[in-house]
């Protein structure tokens, strides 16, 4: 199974011009220590408390299941990063994935950025990880406040009035959801973001995301 895997993963990696080349950006950036990634829904005991773990989705590519209670600490899967400019609790979200080499031979930890991957049919936009590049312009900026994991906001359209121009300031940490998501061929119960009003989704349900420090 591994190997399947990571023989998909190299070839999806062969097929792209320049992987490192492409994430750059990121090499100018400082890193974060890692840290682990919590849900919170103190309404909902047995969502509450669980930890999130990169999973994987089709070649190289994850998006963030539900996992236990604890968090696997010995696993690249379960931990993350921040690769950021002036604030570690303000950049790029980043999970190392493990990608066999084909020139080499050897297993090598690829980063890569969170993005989100919408859909025509739904409200519901899933987490994802994936080696492509920046130019399709889905990998976001998050940010770590007191409400725990947030992305910038984008103001919802309901609120549009003519002629006046919404203000695109702030973050939003409240449209965090746990859904089952149906990723390619599998089927997860996994962090999602709610792109405007009431998921259409009816597995979702609202939590925060908060960030537990990896003890060295
Ligand atoms: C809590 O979450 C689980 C998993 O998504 C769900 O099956 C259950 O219905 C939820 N319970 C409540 C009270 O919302
Ligand atoms: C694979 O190894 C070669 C030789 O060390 C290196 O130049 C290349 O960047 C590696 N590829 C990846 C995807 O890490």
């Amino acid at each position: 199974m591994k190997s399947t895997f990571a023989s998909r993963a190299l070839a999806l990696l062969a097929g792209s011009t320049a992987v490192t080349a492409q994430f750059d950006f990121l090499s100018d950036l400082s890193t974060s220590p890692p840290f682990y990634l919590k849900v919170s829904a103190p309404d909902n005991s047995s969502i509450d408390g669980r930890f999130l773990h990169a999973c994987h989705t089709g070649a190289a590519t994850n998006t963030l299941c539900l996992g236990q209670h604890t968090p696997s600490t010995s696993d690249v899967a379960g931990k993350f990063y921040l690769k950021y400019k002036q604030s570690p609790d303000d950049g790029y979200l980043i999970n190392n994935i493990k990608i066999l080499n084909g020139s080499t031979g050897n297993v090598e930890l690829v980063a890569e950025p969170f993005r989100l991957a919408l859909s025509a049919a739904t409200n519901v936009a899933m987490t994802w990880f994936s080696p492509e590049g920046f130019a399709d312009g889905s990998i976001y900026a998050v940010k770590f406040t007191g409400d725990g994991l947030s992305l910038p906001i984008y103001p919802v359209d309901t609120d549009f009035r003519e002629g006046v121009r919404p203000d695109p300031t702030g973050v939003d940490a409240s449209s965090w959801y746990t859904c089952w998501v149906l990723a390619g061929s599998y089927y997860y119960n996994a962090l999602a973001w709610v792109t405007g009003g009431i998921p259409s989704n009816p597995t979702c349900r609202p939590v925060r995301v908060v960030k537990v420090d990896v003890q060295s």
